[in-house]
């Protein structure tokens, strides 16, 4: 299959994904739009003792944004939340050995879903 600047591990993730699906009563829950491309991405974390237990993603975006997602949902489960909260995009990014320039926005999406996710837990047990 012609990989048109892709690594092989973006390949992977998004013809394998990992952790797609929704969790029902998600202790957080994100949701972003991509405002370059109009692509949505939504989150789930279940936490216990601040890490996370585990994590799903549900996206309508492109097949970056889903090897992405499926990476940053790999790179998060078992992290603790504020370690997690620091992950960005060119973390990302590198994690998959590179993403084509163009395709940089895409990683946006995961990361940000990530950091909606951690805010809205943490918004729940502050009150
Ligand atoms: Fe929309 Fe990649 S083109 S997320």
């Amino acid at each position: 299959m012609a990989q048109v600047g892709y690594s092989q591990k973006v390949m992977e993730h998004f013809m394998d994904p990992k952790n797609v699906g929704i969790i029902e009563n998600p202790d957080g829950y994100g949701k972003v739009g991509n405002p370059v491309c109009g692509d949505l991405m939504e989150m789930f974390i279940s936490v216990k003792d601040d890490i996370i237990s585990d994590i799903k993603f549900r996206t309508f975006g492109c097949g970056s944004a889903i090897a992405t997602s499926s990476m940053v949902t790999e790179m998060a489960k078992g992290m603790n939340i504020d370690e997690a909260m620091k992950i960005t995009r060119n973390d990302v990014a590198n994690e998959l050995d590179g993403l084509p320039p163009k395709k940089m926005h895409c990683s946006n999406l995961a990361a940000d879903a990530l950091k909606e996710a951690i805010k809205d837990y943490k918004k729940k047990i502050t009150g």
